[in-house]
């Protein structure tokens, strides 16, 4: 049996407002489950929310409303999102699902029973906003505002134990932390002594999370619990089939920001409850907005919607997969969109399509003409469409998808320049049967394009295979099928004003 894709996206904070940042990351594994799930793997895609924690508490509080509620209140707003965006995740967790209650309690019962929990008294600064105590260097950063000094009882994760373990981990496997520096990062950040990891909230400061399962006077630290769902939706401990296909999960998917709670918090946890490691960590970089950091303060956060609601969802995935190189940070224009959308989809895709298609429809009574004997031209188009959807294939792996799409797009500007080059236009009064061959070849050659794109904008794809009624997964040669009727149609992306 072939393994399971299976791939996730961080848990969001389900009292954030979704943004552009929650979008692109959805979105990133939505497209990559699609690429993969086409190759013919069995695929498990998971994304989901975090909802204890202090915040969650507070807000609920000022609303005079129980936690629960509010976060069912909120939920709504990002499985909204997810639909409009067109994400086709197989599960949408919630840490507050009991599915996932149980999995928390059974794992901090298991590194308990290892001994890997300790009490202790802890005196030191505790950032309210980021729910954890931070060091005296932090504390002097400009980073932390909401800073007071906390001296409290509290039961810890004996993380320092596996330390060494983790760096040999890291360092005999070389796709663990994606991309090599984020991986160099976390390896330096190592090589001091690491502390161990505080994992409980006193009750009497915070009610709302897990409860401890061998202390009724504590709640789980949010970052412990949060982890464990990449588990729980796998099936731990409920069923060991699914768990067995699917996990050590294939990769997760994170922002730069969140590196350091997922390939040393996260891993040193599994060990000490002797579960397989994932076996990869993706750490993409930051949408910025006029090169600077999107933030509430600076009031210059994207809303997905807007933007999908002027453009269209499919332009807009295009968009953030063309632009942003996995792991760097790119930055965000309405005008760079435009652009963009303009040249890649109206110009080089859309022209080719409506080229096509007008001219069969106008010569060849809506029928899809012979392709004939190829020649040398032709035989150099099917040739790079083979050799394009292996290179796409292996870039999609080293996860280089601005490339692979760059790389399609080259592919559909040569076909455009065929076109040109050979004008069927003009060829078709005198020699319809030569004509037919170049439009056959044209369309042959954009339908496996389109197939190629299809994980990066499904619906618009899934538009255009039923505009020249023909093959739809199959991205050998010879998938349109002389005399089928091609339909007519609006442009498919209308120039942008
Ligand atoms: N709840 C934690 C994750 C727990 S996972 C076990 C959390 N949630 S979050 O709602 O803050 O979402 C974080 C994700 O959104 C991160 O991966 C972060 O990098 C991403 N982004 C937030 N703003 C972003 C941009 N401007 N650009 C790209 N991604 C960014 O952290």
């Amino acid at each position: 049996m072939t393994e399971t894709f299976y791939i996730t996206t961080p848990i969001y904070y389900v009292n954030d407002k979704p943004h552009i940042g929650h979008a692109y990351t959805t979105i990133l594994a939505d497209v990559l489950t699609r690429f993969y799930r086409n190759s013919g793997a069995d695929t498990f895609f998971l994304t989901g929310l975090d909802e204890h924690g202090q915040k969650v508490q507070e807000a609920a509080a000022e609303l005079s409303i129980k936690p629960q509620d509010h976060c069912d209140k909120m939920a709504p707003r990002f499985m909204e999102l997810w639909e409009k965006l067109h994400i086709s995740n197989d599960d949408f967790i919630r840490t507050t699902e009991n599915r996932h209650k149980e999995v928390v309690k059974n794992i901090l019962r298991l590194v308990n029973d290892k001994g890997d929990i300790y009490e202790a008294e802890y005196e030191g600064l505790y950032s309210v906003s980021e729910e954890r105590f931070i060091t005296d260097k932090e504390a002097e950063s400009e980073e932390f505002r909401d800073i007071k000094k906390l001296k409290e009882k509290n039961y810890f994760f004996r993380m320092s134990k596996y330390q060494h373990q983790l760096i040999k981990h890291i360092e005999s496997n070389p796709y663990f932390i994606r991309p090599d520096y984020r991986k160099n990062e976390i390896l330096g950040f190592l090589r001091k002594p690491l502390n161990d990891l505080c994992i409980s909230r006193p009750k009497s400061r915070l009610n709302w999370g897990i409860e401890l399962p061998f202390d009724k006077n504590y709640v789980t630290y949010v970052w412990f619990d949060a982890l464990i769902n990449y588990i729980t939706a796998a099936g731990y401990n409920a069923d060991e089939k699914n768990f067995k296909n699917r996990w050590p999960a294939s990769c997760h998917l994170i922002g730069k920001d969140i590196l350091t709670t997922h390939s040393v918090y996260w891993p040193t946890i599994l060990m000490s409850a002797g579960i397989e490691l994932p076996k990869s960590i993706f750490a993409h970089g930051w949408w910025l907005m006029d090169e600077s950091k999107m933030s509430k303060s600076l009031g210059n956060i994207v809303n997905p919607i807007d933007l999908i609601d002027d453009y269209g969802v499919d332009p807009v995935r295009y968009y953030l997969m063309r632009e942003m190189v996995l792991g760097q940070d790119a930055n965000f224009t309405i005008d760079s969109f435009i652009q963009r959308y303009n040249s890649d989809l109206a110009n080089d895709f859309g022209n080719l399509l409506s080229r096509v298609t007008t001219l069969i429809n106008k010569n060849y009574d809506s029928r899809i003409p012979n392709p004939g004997i190829l020649q040398e031209q032709e035989l150099l188009i099917k040739s790079s469409s083979e050799t394009l959807s292996n290179s796409v294939i292996t870039m999609i792996s080293e996860m280089r998808l601005n490339e692979a799409i760059e790389e399609i797009m080259q592919f559909i500007r040569s076909v455009n320049k065929y076109m040109e080059k050979n004008a069927p236009w003009k060829m078709i009064k005198e020699d319809k049967v030569n004509a037919g061959k170049i439009l056959y070849t044209a369309g042959e050659a954009l339908r496996i394009g389109a197939i190629l794109l299809s994980p990066v904008m499904p619906k618009r794809i899934s538009i255009l295979l039923d505009i020249l009624n023909c093959e739809k997964i199959n991205y050998s040669w010879g998938g349109l099928k002389p005399g089928n009727i091609i339909e007519k149609h609006d442009p498919l992306f209308p120039r942008i004003k």
